[in-house]
C-alpha cells in the first residue's frame, strides 16, 4: 500500500522544527564527519560511537593516519547502533519497527539486515529522507526499509502497527511527552522501546555550561535525566533497562580529538561527561496495556 506523504506544513508545526529541519538539510560542517565515516562501507550514521577504541591506528605511517581514526571511528559509531539493536528484544522478520528521526538511515537498513523485517524511518530533513532512501535502493531492501518525511510526534502510521521503535540520538529535538505518547501510541501491547540520549544529570543541580554549548552548537535542548522517566511512566512506557554509556563513550571522543574531522564540539562532550554533568543513556521500555 502507497499511503501520500503528508505536505510541507503539516510536517513542521512550529518554528523551532523549521530551523532544526534547516540544520539538519544543510549541516556542511558536522555533515563531512559523518559522510566520511559513512564512505567506509556504505552505512551513514549520525549518532556517536562507543566501546574501546584500537589505539594502533594512531601509530604506523602518518600518510594513512587519518584513514585509520575514520575507520575506526565508524566501527565504533556502528556498535553504537549494535548495542540498541540488541536492547530491542526478540523481533520477528513479520514484524514492524519504527525509526524516530532516522538520519542518513543507518540503524534502519542494520535492523533489517538483522532481523529480515520492515523497518520505516522518519525524519524532517527531507534531503536526509531522499539519501536513506536511495541508500536501501542501493542495498536491494527498499521493499521492506522505508524513509518518510514525517514528523516522529505525529507519524500517521496506525496504532500498535509497531513491534518496536527507537529513538538514536533524536529526542533531545522534542518534548518527551509528546514523543513518548506518538511512540506509545504507535507500539503493539509489549512493544519495546529502545532510546540513545544525552541527558544532563539533574543529580548534579542545573546544566553545566558546557550543556548548554552543545544545545546551542546543535540547535537542541537535551532533557534532564528525570524528565525521560517521568514522561515514560506517563505514557505507558516501563523501563526493563537503563545503562549509563558514558564510560563507554569517553574514549571514542578522545579518539576523534586526533581527527582532521574534528569540529570543536569534542571538548565540551569530554569536559562534561568527565565532570558528570552530561550523561550517555540507552534505555529499553516495554509498552504496558493498550
Ligand atoms: C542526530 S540525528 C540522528 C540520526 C539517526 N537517528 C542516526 O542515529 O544516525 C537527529 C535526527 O533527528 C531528526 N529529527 C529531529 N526532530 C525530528 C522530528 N520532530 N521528527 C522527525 N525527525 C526529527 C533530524 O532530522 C535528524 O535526522
Amino acid at each position: 500500500m502507497t499511503m501520500l506523504e503528508p505536505q510541507t506544513d503539516t510536517v513542521l508545526q512550529s518554528s523551532y522544527q523549521r530551523s532544526v529541519a534547516n540544520y539538519w538539510n544543510n549541516n556542511p560542517n558536522d555533515d563531512r564527519v559523518n559522510v566520511k565515516l559513512g564512505e567506509v562501507d556504505g552505512l551513514y550514521h549520525h549518532h556517536y560511537g562507543i566501546g574501546e577504541p584500537d589505539l594502533s591506528v594512531l601509530e604506523g605511517p602518518e600518510s594513512t593516519r587519518q584513514e585509520r581514526i575514520v575507520r575506526e571511528l565508524h566501527r565504533l559509531e556502528t556498535a553504537q547502533a549494535d548495542l540498541l539493536l540488541d536492547s530491542l528484544g526478540d523481533v520477528r522478520s513479520t514484524d514492524r519497527l519504527l525509526d524516530g528521526g532516522s538520519g542518513r538511515g543507518g540503524t534502519s537498513i542494520m535492523a533489517n539486515a538483522r532481523f529480515g523485517c520492515r523497518v520505516d524511518g522518519v525524519s524532517i530533513s527531507e534531503y536526509q529522507v531522499g539519501f536513506a532512501n536511495d541508500q536501501a535502493r542501493q542495498r536491494g531492501v527498499s521493499d521492506s526499509v522505508q524513509f518518510h518525511y514525517r514528523n516522529m510526534l505525529d507519524t500517521g502510521f496506525d496504532s500498535r502497527s509497531m513491534r518496536g521503535a527507537w529513538t538514536n540520538e533524536t529526542d533531545m529535538y522534542v518534548e518527551l511527552p509528546d514523543l513518548f505518547a506518538e511512540l506509545s501510541r504507535l507500539l503493539e501491547p509489549g512493544g519495546r522501546y529502545v532510546c540513545v540520549t544525552g541527558c544532563s544529570n539533574d543529580v548534579t543541580g542545573g546544566r553545566s555550561a558546557a550543556v548548554s554549548w552543545i544545545d546551542a552548537h546543535y540547535g537542541c535542548m537535551i532533557h534532564p535525566r528525570s524528565e525521560y522517566f517521568k514522561a515514560m511512566t506517563a505514557n505507558n512506557l516501563v523501563p526493563i533497562a537503563v545503562t549509563d554509556l558514558t564510560p563507554a563513550t569517553i574514549p571514542y571522543w578522545d579518539l576523534r580529538t586526533h581527527s582532521e574531522l574534528a569540529t570543536g564540539v569534542e571538548k565540551p562532550f569530554l569536559s562534561s561527561y568527565r565532570d558528570g554533568s552530561f550523561q550517555y543513556l540507552l534505555i529499553a521500555a516495554d509498552k504496558v496495556g493498550r
